[in-house]
């Protein structure tokens, strides 16, 4: 159907590509280097290298992306640029046979500076979230730019305009494009070719709304509607590519250790709301033998805090990268929230690894401990969850944090994923989200407002 209904304006881009393409060549070359008579020796390439110079195009391959945007780039290149020029590579092909899938004439623009920074290697709670829907793009097929400041995202959009569907940017970003509407938002009289507001979209990790346009243009990492923390558009992420990865350690195999999820040192500190004291560590170490590891930076008695109070048993890691924290998580027997970081993806990932979570709840109402709609807890989405998989434990409760290490120890799990967070779920709700007529929501939102005065 897409492809058919592609081929009435086909024949325009045969036309309009040649004068894309070389204005984009320029650009993107441009930044690489300072000849004005650029010439590419491409190692290993099965054909003679193309060239390129400013009053002539040779072509030497009949395919007009390898020749405008070849692989692989100088060294040094920005992996972006290079996953850019292999993006444009194949939509050029696809326009030029005019062979493209349903939703490769449909383009995301990933402005948002996290989107980069999964290209290098950042794992961040956001980073995470990026590189999952960087994955549904690539699964659902759809064509995506990484764009590196707000200029490059404008000529991107500027180049298709009616190919972007959506454009990724960070909340402040919103902010700014809405109220720049010479540079950025589009505007009848004074930008034109601005980008309508519709389609920018915050990639915003908090509840809050974070766009002009109000929560329903805020992307949201986790479903916070559910547990009636506002109402942005809920993408969600899934955590698999990386659990999966990592081989399973059956339960016997495993040390009688439990990991602490503290980032840094200071979470230790009766300053930073630490849920647990030294003493209920070592009461449970009393009861049950836990040793626990701690892979945390030290940020205690250089700066503002104090020293950390940790457990008697433990071992410390300091800080440590990705792969070296996958390798312990999956050996711990449980996963212990020190109270910081609030709503991190490393439960999900103890979960996924049949390491069981112990989730302090930091706030309550004392008449009625157990309404959870007063809690606050450090991970407010696995509130929902119970044991074997998530213990919710009050901060400060002994009795109940050395139960709830009894009981993981003696209650194993097997991986575990919830649903939403399947990578098959993640794709159906991005589609839902890049095929909604945000136009008329638009539209519909500013009757409402009209309406309401
Ligand atoms: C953290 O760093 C401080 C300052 O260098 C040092 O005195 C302290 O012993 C360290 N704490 C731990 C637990 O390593
Ligand atoms: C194209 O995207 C839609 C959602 O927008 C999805 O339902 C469909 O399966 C995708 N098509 C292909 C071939 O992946």
């Amino acid at each position: 159907m897409a492809v058919l209904a592609y081929g009435h304006v086909a024949s325009f881009y045969r036309i309009g590509l040649v004068f894309i393409a070389i204005c984009t060549g320029w650009l993107w070359m441009g930044g690489m280097s300072s000849s004005p008579n650029l010439r590419f020796k491409i190692p290993g390439h099965p054909h003679p290298p193309p060239s390129f110079s400013s009053s002539r195009l040779s072509v030497s391959t009949n395919k007009l992306g390898d020749v405008l945007f070849p692989v692989p780039l100088s060294t040094g290149a920005s992996p972006w640029v290079r996953d850019n020029h292999l993006m444009f590579q194949s939509l050029f092909d696809c326009l030029e046979s005019f062979d493209c899938h349903a939703n490769q004439t449909k383009i995301v623009l990933l402005a948002s500076m996290h989107f980069r920074f999964v290209l290098l290697g950042g794992v961040g709670g956001e980073q995470i979230w990026a590189k999952s829907t960087i994955d549904a793009l690539q699964n659902l097929g759809y064509t995506y730019f990484y764009t590196s400041s707000p200029g490059q995202t404008m000529q991107l959009y500027q180049m298709f305009p009616g190919l972007v569907k959506a454009v990724l940017v960070d909340d402040e970003e919103a902010e700014r494009c809405f109220h720049d509407t010479e540079g950025c938002t589009f505007s009848e009289e004074k930008n034109p070719t601005g980008i309508p507001p519709w389609k920018v979209f915050s990639f915003a990790f908090w509840s809050n709304p974070a766009n002009p346009l109000g929560h329903q243009w805020t992307l949201a990492p986790e479903n916070y509607e559910r547990i009636g923390l506002g109402h942005n558009t809920y993408l969600g992420y899934s955590i698999e590519f990386a659990c999966r990865a990592q081989p399973f350690i059956p339960h016997s195999k495993r040390e009688n250790q439990a990991y602490i999820l503290a980032k840094l040192l200071s979470f230790f500190t009766p300053q930073r709301d630490r849920a647990w004291s030294p003493a209920i560590f070592d009461a449970a170490t009393t009861a049950t033998g836990i040793q626990y590891m701690i892979g945390a930076t030290n940020d205690t008695l250089q700066g503002e805090w104090p020293a950390a109070e940790l457990p008697s048993n433990y071992i410390g890691f300091g800080r440590i990268g990705q792969s070296v924290f996958f390798d312990k998580l999956s050996r711990a027997r449980v996963l212990i929230g020190m109270g910081n970081p609030f709503t991190s993806p490393t439960p999900y990932d103890a979960l996924c690894l049949g390491v069981p979570f112990i989730n302090p709840v930091l706030q309550w109402d004392k008449e009625n401990p157990s309404d959870k709609s007063q809690w606050v807890s450090q991970h407010s989405l696995l509130e929902l969850l119970e044991p074997p998989y998530v213990y919710n434990v009050f901060k400060d409760d002994l009795e109940g944090f050395v139960k709830a290490i009894q009981d993981a120890i003696s209650h194993p799990i097997q991986s575990f994923v919830p649903e939403q967070m399947r990578m098959p779920s993640i794709e159906r709700r991005l589609g839902a989200i890049l095929e909604k007529d945000w136009q008329r929501e638009a539209a519909l939102q500013t009757l409402l407002k009209q309406e309401r005065g």
